[in-house]
């Protein structure tokens, strides 16, 4: 019998871990489950014997595929798979994959509602401003990218996009106006939305010289990994310009220090929401799930990140 573990350091809502266990106990596997585990040793230990692993943002390290004798596939159950060891599961044979776009409306509603938070000043007294009619630039054009502008166009706000991997007339299709490099959206719109992945070549690509050519106001929203940003380049972006602002579901590392520099002009959740809703969990945990019966059962390897 096939054994599969679930290992979610965040878990997964209830409701969701029920529809896992569900269609994995259907499919005549067993399941085992390590929520809110605070030390890496006892995921460690849990992995042993199984044949599956489906995790969120949990860090499946070299360690964890060597202790994890027979397992051959491992599902992040979200987008960003920065947290796999891609090399390591290659190195064993295990097939590594994700589930693109199932919590994506969940991180593009909590983008969209930073930027009402921060354009109302955090919810304090004094004058705000709206987000009709200005300029809103969505750093890469994925599937929480394209939720974000379908949402700010809603807010009747001007759409812009750069993403190298997406052509001008696709964007043109959706309505946005499609921007030939990341310069042009810092320089010209009043709202960045950040949806680049965490790797070796966007890390720390967002810093001093684009934030501080946003626009007077200028909001930057990170929804996506705090590694993107330089955080030396923002504090010093916020520190000389005092109109503009960062709202992140990522806290930078040195948030204390720019909260005492800059006050509510930098906003950050304690732990990363932007995929905890029910919905996301269910979408994304039902999806790992199915991956690995359709895996098992059919050899279906259609949303495998180490190819
Ligand atoms: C993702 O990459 O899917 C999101 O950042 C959500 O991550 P989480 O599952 O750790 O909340």
């Amino acid at each position: 019998m096939k054994k599969v573990l679930i290992a979610t350091e965040k878990p997964f809502a209830a409701v969701a871990v029920e529809g896992i266990e569900k269609i994995l106990k259907e499919a005549g596997y067993e399941v085992a489950l390590l929520e809110k585990y605070s030390d890496p040793a006892d995921f460690q230990r849990a992995v042993a014997g199984v044949d599956a692993l489906i995790v969120r943002s949990d860090k499946v390290t070299k360690g964890i595929v060597d202790a994890a004798e027979k397992l051959q596939i491992v599902v992040r159950a979200g987008a960003g798979y920065d947290n796999l060891d891609l090399a390591a599961c290659t190195g064993k044979n295990i097939v590594a994959m994700n589930t693109p776009g199932q919590n994506s409306n969940a991180v593009a509603e909590l983008a969209v509602g930073m930027m009402i938070y921060m354009a109302r000043n955090g919810m304090t007294p004094g004058t705000g401003s709206e987000l009709k009619g200005k300029k809103l630039g969505i750093h890469a054009y994925g599937n929480v990218g394209k939720l974000v502008a379908a949402l700010g166009k809603g807010f009747g706000m001007e759409i812009h996009a750069f993403d190298p991997f997406v052509d001008a007339e696709t964007l043109a299709k959706d309505g946005v106006i499609p921007v030939d490099d990341p310069k042009t959206l810092y320089r010209t719109c009043h709202y960045v939305s950040l949806h680049i992945p965490a790797n070796e070549t966007t890390k720390k690509s967002v810093g001093y010289d684009l934030i501080s050519s946003m626009p007077k106001g200028g909001v930057l929203i990170n929804t996506a990994r705090k590694e993107v940003i330089d955080e030396d380049g923002l504090l010093k972006a916020l520190m000389e310009r005092s109109d503009l602002k960062y709202a992140a579901d990522v806290a930078p590392d040195g948030l204390s220090k720019m909260e005492a520099s800059v006050g509510l002009r930098i906003f950050a959740t304690s732990k990363k929401i932007g995929a905890e809703t029910a919905e996301a969990n269910i979408n994304a945990g039902l999806a790992a799930a199915r991956q690995i019966v359709a895996f098992f059962e059919k050899g279906d390897r259609q949303f495998q990140v180490n190819k």
